[in-house]
Order: structure tokens, then C-alpha cells, then sequence
């Protein structure tokens, strides 16, 4: 049934604000709860600071009045919007735990979104993305076994593979190199433009609960890790936010911004299982009409145009979860090798540049060699072999995609090799 946001029966702004108890009182069990409900409930996190954080912004260059109370009041709906989600994350769930969750959003939303792209460039952008937030989850798994003794699937319950993906070592690039093509906002779909709004904000939101909890442990090889893995997020915030046309004024940003609320949330009620979820929910997506219907207004009153023109006349689904584990095997086995090209395009290694600018990054930072290397060798120091979980023959691929993956140049120092990625294999009793 056709859902068209602008026609819908939203929550009066009156009626959105909610008491503490109401605010703060909800969390989930992290043994019980499923694991893509858990991924809703991260991204929503990263979808409402995105919210509000843009409201901010606008209200700092914004000269009517109208305008400025419309932001005014609906920063603390969505500030209010933002604790309720993240603090439905239980205080024992750990930072490890955490973690895996974050990559699992990652990997399992961004290989929905490529398979849901319209415009082709943007899909090779978000396959591209998607190969290096699956070693990242790969590289945390480690850890996760080390330091609390769980196995991966106590967070991605089987849905998600946990195996080497483009080495991470590699994700260091020159940021002009991150820099993509935009899109023309006359023409991109609505998708387009919900889908990139939608992986920012979550790329942006991983980035900061890494920067916000990497020191959490003493382990120095596990710190290193989550600086050297912040900093790629910081590379996705800066790729992914490069596809947005840069000519979107304020006014189309902030009703991009609703919608995009909207469709999220949207999404997140059509698939939710989970009974403490879906009210909160529910309630948000009427609270994020209300929003939407009010930017619409503001959209028409200071741009005189249509506001379908921008968002057209239904919601879209940017964000459903689902396993994706085959669309991943099938990228990572074609794209391990492919890397940034210096013409905002892709190549594979073979084809690169001598002078490709992320050499010379990959050798400054890699110059004492790279934590998530380490990382492979240290639980190979203490278990014989690292923690993969994914199907036997995905597994005997191992020393062939570390072949493929690695660079001959810039290579760091103690870089875990395809040979010993085979002994690993061979041994492998888990
Ligand atoms: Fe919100
Ligand atoms: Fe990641
Ligand atoms: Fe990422
Ligand atoms: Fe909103």
C-alpha cells in the first residue's frame, strides 16, 4: 500500500514531548534480543544524532524566524528521539559487543542499499565501502574472543560471516583520493538520496562511538586497533557525504533529513519483531510526519517549490536487515583488489599508479606497523589460528583472497601473510 509521508496523520509538536521515565526508562536483553533488531537500534541512534547535529548547523546560518523556531523546538524532540534508542543498549552489553554490532549494521545495510541502488556509480561507492567494514568486523571479532571469550555469533547470530575481507591496512587513503562524484539532485531518485543520508549518518555514528570508547580497554594492540578503524569511518564519512550534490540549499537539506527519518523509521516498523521496540517505533515515525509535513511547509514558503519534486510522493526502504552473507560473498570474491581511483574512479591494484597518493599515507601510518595486522597475530600467538565464521569453502578461500587483497606496496611491517593464512586454515580445529 502506497505510503505517501506528506498526506499522512502525523504527532502534533504539542503532543512530542516526552516525560524522563518515558525518555530513559526502556533496554533490551542483549542475550535475547535478535541481532537485526539490535542493528535497528543502532542505526536510529546514528539516524537521530545525524538529526539533530544538522539542526544545529542550520539554525547557525539561518536568518528566519519562523525557521528558527521550528529548529529550536524539534532539536530536543530529536535529542530526546536519540537517547531513547541508544539507551536501549543494556550497560552490560560491552563495548566489544558493541562493536560487532556496528560492523554488522555495516556490512548487512550497505549490501541492502547496493542491491537496492538505482544510480550505478553510487552502487560501486557502497560495494566498495562495504568489502572494508566487513574486515573491520572480522578484526573486532579477535578481540571480541580475547578479551570477554565470545564468539562472534553471540552478536550476529550466524546472519553475517566473520572472515577477512579487504585488508584494513589498506583502507588508509589520501582523503582527496576518498573524494567520490555527487549526484545531480534534478535528476537522482529519492532512493539516492535516502540511501547516502542514511549511511552517513550511521558511517558518521560508528566513527564517533569509536572516538568516544576505543580507550575503554588497556590492551594496547586492542587501542591501536580502534584508532587505526576510526580512522577509516572517518574516510566513509568523508566518501559517502562527497555523493550528496553539493548545491542542495539548507531548506532541501532539512526536508531530506525529515524524510529520510521518516523512511527509517518506516522500515524499522515494517520489520520489527521485537514488542518493546515497535511502539517507540511507531511513535517516532508519527512524530518524524509531523517533522516532515512542517519542513515541507518551510520548503514551499522560502523555495517555491514542490516539495515531491525532491522526495517524490512515497517512502522508500533504505534500511532493511536481512542476511546478506551471499551479495557479500560474491563482492568480496570479485572486488578484494579493488582500491580508489586518483579520477574519482576505481581500479584494481594491477592498474594503479605508481604515484597513487594513498602509498605515501599507507606508508606514514603504517610505518610501524598496522594494529589490525597485529591483531591476527596475537590471537594466532594464543589460540593457533583467528576466529572466522563463515561456510568451509569460503574458509579454504582464505589464503588466495589475503593474496588477492594485499598490496605488494606499502605494505606494513609484521603484515600477516598468505602463507601463514594457510597454516592457519590447516589447522583450524574450532
Ligand atoms: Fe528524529
Ligand atoms: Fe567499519
Ligand atoms: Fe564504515
Ligand atoms: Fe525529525
Amino acid at each position: 500500500m502506497k505510503f505517501n509521508p506528506l498526506k499522512e496523520k502525523g504527532l502534533p509538536l504539542e503532543k512530542q514531548v516526552r516525560t524522563w521515565h518515558d525518555i530513559a526508562h526502556r533496554k533490551f536483553n542483549k542475550n535475547e534480543i535478535d541481532c537485526y533488531s539490535r542493528t535497528r537500534q543502532i542505526l536510529m541512534n546514528g539516524i537521530e544524532v545525524e538529526a539533530w547535529n544538522f539542526k544545529h548547523n542550520f539554525a547557525r546560518v539561518c536568518q528566519e524566524e519562523d525557521t528558527l523556531e521550528f529548529l529550536a523546538q524539534t532539536k530536543r524532540i530529536e535529542d530526546a528521539q536519540q537517547t531513547t534508542i541508544n539507551w536501549l543498549a543494556p550497560c552490560d552489553q560491552s563495548v566489544l559487543e558493541t562493536t560487532l554490532g556496528y560492523e554488522q549494521v555495516a556490512v548487512d545495510l550497505t549490501a541492502w542499499m547496493a542491491q537496492n541502488e538505482p544510480d550505478p556509480y553510487v552502487k560501486e561507492t557502497f560495494d566498495f565501502g562495504l568489502l572494508e567494514d566487513f574486515d573491520h568486523l572480522y578484526r573486532y571479532s579477535q578481540w571480541a574472543y580475547m578479551v570477554h571469550g565470545i564468539s562472534p555469533n553471540a552478536i550476529v547470530q550466524g546472519q553475517t560471516d566473520v572472515i577477512i575481507g579487504r585488508p584494513t591496512q589498506h583502507h588508509h587513503n589520501c582523503n582527496i583520493v576518498r573524494l567520490r562524484k555527487p549526484y545531480d539532485r534534478a535528476k537522482a531518485a529519492p532512493q539516492t538520496k535516502v540511501n547516502i543520508l542514511t549511511l552517513v549518518s550511521g558511517e558518521q555514528q560508528t566513527h564517533n562511538y569509536y572516538a568516544e570508547h576505543g580507550f575503554a580497554y588497556g590492551n594496547e594492540c586492542l587501542r591501536e586497533t580502534y584508532a587505526e578503524i576510526k580512522d577509516v569511518e572517518e574516510e566513509h564519512v568523508t566518501m559517502y557525504e562527497s555523493l550528496i550534490d553539493p548545491t542542495e540549499s539548507f531548506y532541501e537539506k532539512l526536508l531530506l533529513h525529515e524524510f529520510t527519518e521518516v523512511c527509517t523509521y518506516h522500515n524499522c516498523m515494517t520489520d520489527e519483531k521485537c514488542e518493546m521496540l515497535m511502539p517507540i517505533w511507531e511513535e517516532f515515525l508519527a512524530i518524524e510526519l509531523n517533522h516532515l509535513q512542517t519542513a515541507a511547509e518551510l520548503f514551499k514558503k522560502y523555495e517555491k517549490r514542490d516539495p515531491e519534486e525532491v522526495i517524490g510522493e512515497e517512502v522508500v526502504h533504505p534500511c532493511h536487515f536481512t542476511s546478506q552473507k551471499e551479495y557479500v560473498t560474491e563482492i568480496l570474491t570479485e572486488q578484494i583488489d579493488k582500491r580508489l581511483g586518483p579520477d574519482k574512479d576505481y581500479l584494481y591494484i594491477k592498474d594503479l599508479p605508481d604515484d597513487w597518493a594513498s602509498y605515501e599515507v599507507q606508508k606514514q601510518v603504517g610505518e610501524d606497523g598496522s594494529p589490525t595486522e597485529m591483531t591476527i597475530r596475537v590471537i594466532n600467538e594464543q589460540k593457533e589460528h583467528d576466529i572466522v565464521r563463515a561456510s568451509e569453502k569460503l574458509i579454504g578461500e582464505i589464503p588466495k583472497l589475503a593474496k588477492r587483497g594485499l598490496q605488494d606496496k606499502a605494505q606494513a611491517p609484521g603484515t600477516f601473510q598468505p602463507e601463514e593464512y594457510k597454516e592457519m586454515v590447516r589447522d583450524k580445529k574450532d
